[in-house]
């Protein structure tokens, strides 16, 4: 079933949007969006140019290391960017066929979390320690679908059998410290489809649980996102969590997109090395961390993105011409993929070679001195 019951809904719809179909494009088109943030060591590039679209029923996954660019992607779509010292210094972002940056605040508002709603990694501070978890729930119902105090209890116990909490007349009655990480994040989960969105955005959800338990809520948000026909998009820095559940993969690194395609072919063969080198850290069974060893050195500095490919100094294929702008372009490569690296072709022939043994503790400055030319 894939329609979005939007009955009771007292929605005010902000111009435009009602107008839309899936015929007029995606349900999400982000267009070169450009995020910076004006910091004391300088303008901090955290999105550079991105573009990607989600359509209803879809999941895209979102994935890099730490301080790529993934929630801040999130924040400027939910309009919640930390400003100052963040800013939105170009780009669209079309929801339903309207370009949400340039919607006022309180139209916006209104999108915000009723069309297109998130959760965080961290339910516990999301969640108010004084009031029981059904209040918090039934909180959403009385004040944007005006429900009566026991109507919205009830909606409440029935979300919370939808999300598969047991017992939840009687967890209801609970305060957020009275449940374990998982069973709080199926309570972010309710309160987050409580008005039925037409895209989720779930930031990390399942970061700080464990392996099983992120199986599970992975499994869930799967089951609504086929119930409801919401857009999922989900972010992580483990592409293990995200094997199974995403649709799309968007491999980011310093705030670009560098490589995009259907998680099946992702997996087969990665078209950019840096997706390569989040594929061979993915941690196994007998691992307990999701360290991601296998890529030496750091992300770099975003108040100072090295030239030309920015992965050039953690890259082990790396050439001169890597090393100079501009940047590779993210080039379509057919069936709905793209990356962004000179080399794309060769790597997915397999005929593309290292060329340098990078240290340990490489970083993104200064660029280190590779051996140019083997094997090429
Ligand atoms: N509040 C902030 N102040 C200054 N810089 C920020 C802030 N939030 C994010 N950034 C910058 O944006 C980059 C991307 O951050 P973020 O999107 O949170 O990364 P992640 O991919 O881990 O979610 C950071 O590395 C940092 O340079
Ligand atoms: S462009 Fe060069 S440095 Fe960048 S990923 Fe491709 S091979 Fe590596
Ligand atoms: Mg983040």
């Amino acid at each position: 079933m894939r329609t979005l019951a939007k009955q009771n809904s007292t929605i005010v719809e902000p111009t435009g949007m009602d107008n839309w179909s899936p015929d007029h494009g995606h349900l999400l088109d982000v267009r070169n969006l450009n995020v910076e943030f004006r910091t004391r060591d300088g303008v901090a590039h955290a999105i550079n140019g991105a573009s990607f679209h989600l359509d209803r029923g879809e999941s895209l996954a979102i994935l890099g290391e730490s301080g790529s660019g993934k929630s801040v992607t999130a924040q400027a779509i939910m309009g919640i960017l930390d400003t100052p010292p963040g800013y939105v210094t170009g780009g669209e972002v079309f929801f339903r066929g309207v370009d949400l940056l340039k919607l006022p605040e309180d139209q916006r508002r209104r999108v915000r979390g009723q069309r297109i709603a998130m959760i965080f990694q961290d339910a516990l501070s999301a969640l108010n320690p004084v009031f029981t978890v059904g209040w918090q729930i039934a909180e959403m119902f009385r004040i944007h679908k005006g429900m009566n105090k026991s109507d919205a209890h009830s909606a409440a116990i029935k979300l919370m059998e939808r999300v598969n909490i047991p017992a939840a007349a009687q967890r209801a009655g609970n305060f957020p410290h009275q449940f374990s990480g998982g069973m709080r994040q199926r309570v972010m989960i309710a309160m987050s489809i409580a008005l039925d969105p037409e895209i989720l955005i779930a930031d990390e959800p399942t970061t700080a649980l464990d392996v099983t338990v992120q199986a599970q809520i992975m499994e869930l948000l799967k089951e609504l996102q086929a119930e409801t026909g919401m857009g999922l998009i989900l972010i992580t820095h483990d592409l293990g969590v995200v094997a199974d559940v995403a649709d799309r993969i968007n491999v980011m690194y310093a705030g670009r997109i560098v490589e995009s395609a259907g998680s099946r072919e992702l997996y087969a063969r990665p078209a950019h090395p840096y997706t390569e080198g989040l594929l061979d850290s993915i941690p196994r069974l007998d691992q307990t961390t999701g360290e991601l060893s296998a890529i030496g050195g750091l992300p770099p500095n975003l108040t100072r993105i090295p030239a030309g490919c920015s992965f050039n100094p953690r890259c082990k294929y790396a050439r001169d011409i890597c090393r100079v702008d501009p940047e590779p372009p993210l080039v379509e490569l057919g069936g709905g993929r793209s990356s962004a690296c000179h080399f794309t072709h060769e790597l997915l022939a397999g005929r593309l070679a290292p060329v340098a043994v990078l240290a340990e503790n490489a970083v993104a400055d200064p660029v280190p001195a590779a051996e140019e030319g083997i094997n090429e």
